[in-house]
């Protein structure tokens, strides 16, 4: 029988000691251990991106990340983003333009491009569409996507939240 055993997990800037298996999966310690079920699950595979978290700022997919490697590491996810009631930028920015539409992709693909943007505030379209090739969007053709991410990062670069 696997040892389970306590890890300390920093999500959104809070600590948690969670008890886990050796073989479980970060989207089952964000999901069903800490009930922050904004974090997406669907092909399990690696191919949609819908479970993408930020674990120390670089694009994860939780599906794929034995929870055991994230312990003591950074983790955001998309209940991290909004503050005090407040939509991030980017958030605020695909609701504004149309972006979302069923929402499943929405918080992998928020993620995604907020890495962007804190790597590179002034994106071409194209650094935008590889940033996020490896999130699946079934709804929206992605246009609208590129569009809403133009304007976050021209929204922050004049000043709003990072
Ligand atoms: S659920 Fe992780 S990549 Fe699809
Ligand atoms: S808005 Fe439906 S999958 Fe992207």
């Amino acid at each position: 029988m696997m040892a389970k055993e306590i890890a300390a997990f920093v999500v959104n800037g809070q600590k948690y000691d969670v008890i886990i298996e050796p073989h479980m999966l970060l989207v089952d310690v964000l999901r069903d251990s800490l009930g922050l079920t904004g974090t997406k699950y669907a092909c399990g595979a690696g191919d949609c991106g819908a479970c993408t978290v930020l674990i120390d700022g670089k694009p994860s997919l939780s599906c794929l990340t034995l929870a055991i490697t994230a312990r003591d590491k950074s983790i955001l996810t998309i209940e991290g983003l909004a503050q005090g009631g407040e939509l991030h930028p980017i958030q605020q920015a695909f609701v504004e333009t149309g972006a979302i539409q069923c929402g499943f992709c929405t918080p992998g693909m928020t993620l995604s491009v907020k890495a962007l943007l804190d790597e590179e505030p002034e994106p071409t379209r194209d650094e935008i569409g590889n940033a996020i090739a490896g999130n699946l969007c079934r709804c929206t053709g992605y246009v609208k996507i590129i569009d809403a991410v133009e304007s976050a990062a021209a929204a922050m670069r004049d000043g709003g939240r990072r």
